[in-house]
Order: structure tokens, then C-alpha cells, then sequence
């Protein structure tokens, strides 16, 4: 059984939860690197078969090693390809994208959603771990008309990770500032007591009253923050 760290821990419990509410499918690993989140995904049960796509030779080739060496060549797919480019989405998927730049994420979901039929669409999940451009991330995917399940928070070598599960509704709508830099479901986390988020939001609020001079979208969140506070 595969240790992962904390940080994939944390996207593994999403892909459960996404996988709970699901029924049986595939889990598309992209970006899969290392390809120990598609391992354990097979390990436990929350995946039939994967594929992995990375757009790098050698990363793709250790994922075909990491799978070969579990024991689930036959469960698996491992292509060479940028984002999901090639690979047709079917209902029960579920789309990963760790380890990623927000805008690269964009990118690549961008081209997913455009290749894929909406009612096939409404049938999978996304569990998404930007690594940076997070509220532009979170912007992007309330203006395609995904809901937010569900929005966690972990550390990792004490850095801040923060996972989104989504589902498709094809009805956009608007975050609004604070929401978009502190997140959607964050807030009510905060509000109800848990301390991780709680650290989490004084970690923004320090990195976030700096880049505030420069940086009109954040100075609306930190005006829409002491509204929530006051509330
Ligand atoms: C930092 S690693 C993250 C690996 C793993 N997902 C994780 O969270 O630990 C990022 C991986 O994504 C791959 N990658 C970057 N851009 C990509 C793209 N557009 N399509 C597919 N893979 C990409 C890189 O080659 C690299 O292997």
C-alpha cells in the first residue's frame, strides 16, 4: 500500500468522496507524474481502471512503472498527451489535476470541457489542486457553470494546499471577490469553527494585505471579508 504525502492524501479523500456519489468509473490522472495517486485509486477500490496522461515522456514512463509494479498493467492506460487532449471523458469519470499551476489547470479544462457532450459532462467530477492562481481558478470554474461539493484545505512541509471537488451544472454564475480569494464553501468552514481554515485565512490575510497595494481584486476581497466578519 502506497504512502502518500499530505497533500495527495487529502486530493485522494476527494476523489472518494467524488467517487461515493458516483458509482463505479475511471479516474483520469492528469499530470500523473509519479503515478501514486493511480495506484492507490486501484488499491482502494475507486477506480475500475485509470488512465494517466502527462505531457512529459519520463514522468509518463514512471507512471507506467509505478502501475506495472502494483500488479494493474491491465487497469491501466498511460498516454503521453497534454491535459486530456485525445482521451473521450465517460459518465462515472473522474478528472484529477494536481500539482498545477491554476492557469495551466484552466487551460487544460477549457479544451476538456469543449471536447466533451454536456450530458456526459454532468456524469463526472473534478478534483482540482491548484498550486498557485487559486482565485482565478475558482473564478473560471463558477463562470462555466460548475457547483462547488465540496473545498478543503491542507499542509504540506508546512505550505497551504487548498482541493476543490465539482460537479457541472451548465448555469454560470458570479463569485464575487471574496469568494473567488478566500473560497466558496471556505468561509462557512471558518465561520463554523475549523481551525485548519482558520489558519488557513490568517495565512491569506497577512499574504493578501500586501499584494492588496497592487492588486484591485484582492483590495475587494479584504473590503468583502470585514462585511462576512461583521455579519
Ligand atoms: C508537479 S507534478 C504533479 C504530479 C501529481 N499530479 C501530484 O500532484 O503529485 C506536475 C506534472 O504535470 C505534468 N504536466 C504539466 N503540464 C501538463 C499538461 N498540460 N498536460 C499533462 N501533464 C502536464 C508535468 O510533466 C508533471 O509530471
Amino acid at each position: 500500500m502506497l504512502n502518500l504525502s499530505s497533500r495527495l492524501s487529502a486530493v485522494f479523500d476527494q476523489v472518494r468522496l467524488a467517487r461515493a456519489g458516483l458509482g463505479p468509473g475511471r479516474v483520469i490522472d492528469v499530470g500523473s507524474d509519479h503515478g501514486q495517486l493511480a495506484v492507490s485509486c486501484l488499491e482502494n477500490g475507486i477506480a475500475d481502471e485509470v488512465i494517466c496522461t502527462d505531457i512529459h515522456e519520463g514522468p509518463a514512463s514512471r507512471s507506467r512503472q509505478a502501475l506495472k509494479d502494483a500488479g494493474f498493467e491491465d487497469r491501466s492506460g498511460v498516454f503521453v498527451t497534454d491535459g486530456t487532449d485525445g482521451i473521450s471523458l465517460v459518465n462515472g469519470d473522474i478528472v484529477v489535476i494536481a500539482g498545477m499551476g491554476g492557469l495551466n489547470i484552466i487551460d487544460i479544462v477549457t479544451r476538456c470541457i469543449g471536447n466533451t457532450p454536456e450530458d456526459i459532462l454532468k456524469q463526472v467530477r473534478f478534483v482540482i489542486q491548484p498550486q498557485k492562481s487559486v482565485n482565478l481558478v475558482r473564478k473560471f470554474f463558477a463562470e462555466r457553470g460548475f457547483v462547488f461539493d465540496d473545498e478543503t484545505v491542507c499542509t504540506d512541509r508546512e505550505i497551504f494546499y487548498s482541493i476543490m471537488r465539482l460537479n457541472y451544472s451548465g448555469r454560470p454564475y458570479e463569485l464575487g471577490a471574496y469568494r473567488e480569494c478566500y473560497g466558496v464553501l471556505l468561509p462557512d468552514k471558518e465561520s463554523s469553527g475549523d481551525a485548519l481554515v482558520k489558519e488557513y485565512f490568517a495565512h491569506l490575510d497577512k499574504v493578501f494585505g500586501i499584494r492588496s497595494r497592487s492588486d484591485m481584486v484582492v483590495r475587494q476581497a479584504l473590503k468583502e471579508r470585514e462585511r462576512y466578519e461583521d455579519k
